[in-house]
């Protein structure tokens, strides 16, 4: 909200109480007398709230409509500066020993952070509407998924959040039968306004910190608006708070996309995968088949994480708990990604992204032309020329589009929303590696897949704030996500086998492999389909493999190679098992588990033993 005389009063019709649930109610009293809100206002998630909310974001500047005929129901948002990306260094894990969270997370005492959390949220919403937006994560009222609630005082949160989750009224109603537990989360972008104060188009506070206190299951997030800060589903609930009550149910939360494979006689095969922040995760969700694989299909379950349960079988079954992308703008092209762009051509807001003059939006990998001219993310004009001299790009790297899932042409339609999950025959680890790593193995059997996610490395990307391209650790793709200690998340990976009827296949792939001069070795986007097939065909017992001292790898000839130019030479130096790289790797491994050492799992040990002697 801006002034309350430039701002329209809030709907009044929406601020009626839409629960019965007495906690709820008294939990949102005693949290709007800590945060002093103006208003409150129930969100119901309908189409009209939806649109009185984005009028009131173009009205405060936060929003800019674009131009309807090209991007019809699209809007576009810069943020500050100072706030464009996931803050891991603010992010806390306050379990109550410091043991449990780990070395891998930041902890405070739970009392001394609540104490600190109390001071800041005191008044943090003065002049501003609180709004009280209940979201599922997963189909409302499907076993595996989980519910929330979150009271914000960003308008932005709540229409980002509602493309992103199943939020409002039928999420109200799940709770009003008062079976499922609810994780409440407490949002403030910490910036109060004073009587007559003006706002600015992007509120925040340069103090910030993402909080989670995984024995009560609650999430209180301060000082930040942008994505997984403040989409507070995402990573808090859906991974950090959820690694933990999956932990403690028998079942899993990983940051993983889903994906089904289906042959041309209609087999259908699924399988999750798990990549480090921005390694293309939505690009592999979407992939379109090359030419070569006539009558394959890739349909899309999820791009970013997965609830993975097993059933009254002891198959493994897995739901996305979200509704939406959150995915990296930037190196999105028709030709990149072509299923993202069908996507987000409507009904998506656009956030640190490049404005066109016909009000469209524009990247740097969109087209290979750039814009004449445009206004980059900080809101300065933008031209080429200003971008060779400057070498400050017209979109953040972090850019990104919140676009419903259900927009995407290549969405399993039968099986998403199934409220039994899609069963899953295979893992995927893969991380951002210039060498050592081979394009694709096979684990030996579960621990030791267990071993090769747990030891993956990745060199870091733009999605979380800190140095670029260096290579870091990070098991399963969840170093940031996991909300305990990593070493009894490798546990839990374990004992998760003991339930297991049928388990999937573990496999580690690399995308990103380069020669001498720098050159990527692999083509990648739809190319990866080669190494999928090869997959699917391994977990359906159909191809054939050599064994290696790390795993099985393919051999030339059990790959497809129709319309790619992939000589013999250039396979064996993408599948080289370099001994003497390998045994630094995993000198580097131990590096990870001696920080681990102490609820590191004797399997791991094991694993590393058996390795070394097989190199
Ligand atoms: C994401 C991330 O935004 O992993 O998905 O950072
Ligand atoms: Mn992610």
């Amino acid at each position: 909200m801006a002034t309350p005389t430039k701002t329209p009063a809030v709907n009044t019709s929406a601020t009626r109480v839409l629960t019965t649930n007495k906690h709820l109610i008294r939990w949102v009293e005693k949290m709007a007398e800590l945060t002093q809100p103006a208003s409150i206002h129930w969100i119901d998630g309908s189409e009209e709230e939806n649109q009185y909310l984005c009028d009131q974001l173009v009205q405060a500047g936060t929003f800019t409509k674009l131009n309807q005929t090209l991007w019809p129901g699209c809007y576009y948002a810069r943020s500050s500066p100072n706030d464009v990306a996931r803050v891991e260094d603010r992010t806390f894990i306050c379990s109550l020993s410091k043991d449990s969270a780990g070395p891998t997370n930041n902890w405070e005492d739970p009392f001394v952070m609540r104490k600190r959390l109390k001071a800041l949220f005191r008044g943090s919403m003065r002049g501003r509407t609180m709004y009280v937006l209940a979201y599922s994560m997963g189909p409302v009222g499907s076993p595996l998924s989980q519910i929330g609630v979150q009271l914000t005082d960003s308008a932005y949160a709540v229409v980002n959040m509602r493309i992103m989750a199943r939020v409002g009224a039928p999420v109200l109603a799940e709770i009003d039968k008062d079976i499922k537990r609810v994780v409440p989360c407490m949002h403030s972008v910490g910036a109060p306004l004073a009587p007559g104060e003006e706002d600015v188009p992007w509120p925040q506070n340069d103090t910030k910190y993402i909080v989670h206190f995984p024995e009560t299951r609650e999430i209180w997030s301060y000082g930040s608006g942008y994505g997984g800060n403040a989409l507070l589903g995402k990573k808090c609930f859906a991974l950090r708070i959820a690694s933990n009550i999956a932990r403690d149910e028998g079942w899993m939360a990983e940051h993983m996309l889903i994906v089904g494979v289906e042959s041309p006689s209609g087999e259908k095969t699924y399988v999750a995968a798990a990549f480090p922040s921005a390694c293309g995760k939505t690009n592999f969700a979407m992939m379109i088949p090359p030419k070569a694989f006539a009558g394959w299909k890739i349909w899309t379950v999820g791009d970013d994480i997965a609830w993975i349960k097993p059933d009254k079988s002891g198959q493994l079954r897995a739901i996305n708990p979200e509704a939406g992308f959150f995915g990296v703008a930037p190196g999105t092209s028709a030709k990149t990604n072509p299923n993202a762009m069908a996507t987000l051509r409507r009904n998506t807001i656009f956030t640190n992204v490049a404005l066109t003059p016909e009000g469209g939006v524009w990247w740097e990998g969109m087209t290979d032309e750039p814009p004449a001219e445009c206004v980059d993310w900080r809101g300065e004009r933008w031209t080429p020329e200003i971008g060779r001299t400057t070498g400050k790009p017209a979109a953040h790297p972090n850019g990104r589009f919140t676009s419903p899932v259900s927009q995407c042409p290549s969405i399993d339609m039968e099986a998403w929303e199934s409220p039994e999950g899609v069963p899953i025959s295979a893992f995927l680890f893969g991380g951002r590696r210039a060498s050592t790593i081979p394009l694709v193995f096979q684990a030996f059997n579960w621990s030791s897949g267990v071993y090769i996610g747990a030891t993956m490395g990745s060199e870091t990307t733009a999605a979380a704030a800190g140095a670029l391209g260096k290579v870091r650790r990070d098991p399963m793709a969840m170093l940031p996500f996991c909300g305990y200690h990593m070493g009894d998340y490798f546990r839990h990976w374990l004992r998760m086998q003991r339930n297991l009827s049928a388990t999937p296949r573990i496999f580690h792939v690399n995308w990103f492999l380069k020669d001498d001069s720098g050159h990527f070795l692999w083509p990648g986007f739809s190319d990866n389909m080669r190494v999928l097939m090869w997959i699917v065909d391994r977990v359906r017992g159909r191809a054939q493999a050599k064994e290696t001292p790390i795993g099985w790898t393919p051999h030339y000839e059990d790959m497809n190679w129709q319309d790619l130019d992939m000589p013999r030479e250039r396979f064996d130096q993408l599948q080289k098992v370099d001994r003497t790289a390998w045994r630094q790797e995993v000198m580097n491994h131990e590096e990870l588990f001696l920080l681990l050492h102490d609820h590191l799992p004797p399997e791991m040990i094991y694993e590393r033993e058996l390795l070394i002697c097989r190199l």
